[in-house]
């Protein structure tokens, strides 16, 4: 397996990947079956089944298949839905893609995740869903976000973009909403370059998800091979191309093979990091709540209000002594497509400004998570 064993140049990210993903490619290549396959049905199969949920659909990535949620919910304009501004802004986006508006939900400042005090008090009569973010692998706190929903009659669509295989007191992340949606992308736990899955116990739902992701044709690839030759498909409505394809499913079937390995590899530099930043004056490692598993995809540090240098300057510091690290989760809500919105969100710009990522991948050694621990301990 290539992973990275030298101390001296540290990944920020790097996927898990070896022969197995190779010779995967491999055979679905020589297999002659590169789309709408078996190797989709057996990830799609495999994916529910980690997740505890009925059904699971493959699209080319969370972004194409949270639009279908939207769009299969009639979610469009005049619409309001939900949401974390502190979010990659993929999230903000699909709500626009659907002619939806966002409405900004604050956060809770030690989980990072949507705050549902502040989710209540931005409910309308608009409102027709909301979409909490399982921030960076943290779950959120769906048990409130379903109260909510429920409450109001609102749809419950969970990004769980980074959060495949967390888990919320034992219940896996994928069984808790309406719908939930995973990224697949190259920073993820478990990926396929690009790629997103579509999770739901929602049998009707499920089947209209796979109808539109392949121009809305009542047939799929698999159930016409075979078929009688003057069995015709029809299109009922109308699709879009977002599909996932079966040498992406191949690999993902070899990274499922290795998950509950890569949890543990995260899990350990987690771990490490946690106890080597217990007694740091004023760099705060990331608070888990008692009951909450997290697949560590990301691993966010906070600057306490004590830290006599900026989280850029401690940036440019570490990175000057080799240690890679990105900031920490963005403020949608301050970029120039929503910056109209004048949406007013302290917590949020708070943590967007004092948090950083350190690296963070399953290759990640001891040594070089040491070494990362080295250079924020010299900061002091
Ligand atoms: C919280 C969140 N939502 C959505 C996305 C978008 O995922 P994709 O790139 O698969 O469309 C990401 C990607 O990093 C993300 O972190």
């Amino acid at each position: 397996m290539d992973t990275q064993a030298s101390s001296e140049t540290i990944a920020f990210s790097r996927p898990y990947m070896g022969d197995a993903e190779a010779q995967a490619a491999y055979d679905a290549v020589q297999s002659g079956w590169i789309v709408g396959g078996p190797r989709l049905a057996e990830f799609e199969r495999r994916f529910a089944a980690r997740c505890g949920a009925a059904h699971a659909v493959g699209v080319s990535n969370w972004t194409t298949g949270a639009f279908l949620v939207l769009h299969a919910w009639s979610i469009g304009p005049g619409d309001e839905v939900i949401v974390p501004s502190l979010t990659f802004i993929a999230t903000v986006n699909v709500i626009r893609h659907a002619g939806a508006t966002p409405v900004f939900a604050d956060i809770d400042e030690r989980t990072f995740n949507i705050d549902p005090a502040d989710a209540e008090r931005k409910i309308t009569a608009r409102t027709k869903a909301i979409m909490p973010v399982d921030q960076i692998g943290l779950p959120c706190d769906i048990d409130a976000m379903r109260a909510l929903a429920s409450a109001h009659g609102l749809h419950l669509l969970d990004d769980a973009a980074c959060a495949f295989a967390s888990a919320n007191r034992g219940r896996p992340v994928g069984s808790l909403a309406d719908v939930t949606v995973f990224s697949l992308h190259a920073r993820k736990v478990v990926t396929t370059g690009e790629g997103g899955m579509i999770v739901t116990d929602d049998a009707e739902l499920a089947g209209r998800l796979k109808v539109l992701r392949h121009q809305g044709m009542s047939a799929s690839d698999f159930a016409r091979h075979g078929a009688r030759p003057t069995e015709f498909e029809t299109y009922p409505e109308i699709g879009y191309n977002f599909r996932i394809t079966d040498i992406q499913a191949g690999v993902g079937l070899a990274q499922m093979d290795r998950l509950d390995e890569m949890l543990a590899l995260r899990r350990g530099a987690a771990e490490r990091y946690a106890a080597g930043l217990a007694d740091h004056p004023f760099v705060r490692a990331p608070f888990v709540p008692p009951g909450l598993e997290h697949n560590w995809q990301s691993y966010q540090v906070a600057l306490t209000p004590e830290a006599p240098l900026s989280r850029n300057a401690v940036m440019d510091r570490l990175y000057d002594a080799g240690v890679p690290t990105r900031r920490g989760v963005m403020a949608s809500h301050r970029e120039p497509p929503y910056a109209g919105l004048h949406a007013v969100l302290p917590v949020t710009e708070r943590v967007a400004d004092t948090t950083l990522q350190l690296p963070m991948h399953s290759g990640l050694s001891a040594q070089q998570a040491d070494r990362v621990l080295e250079e924020l301990w010299r900061l002091v």
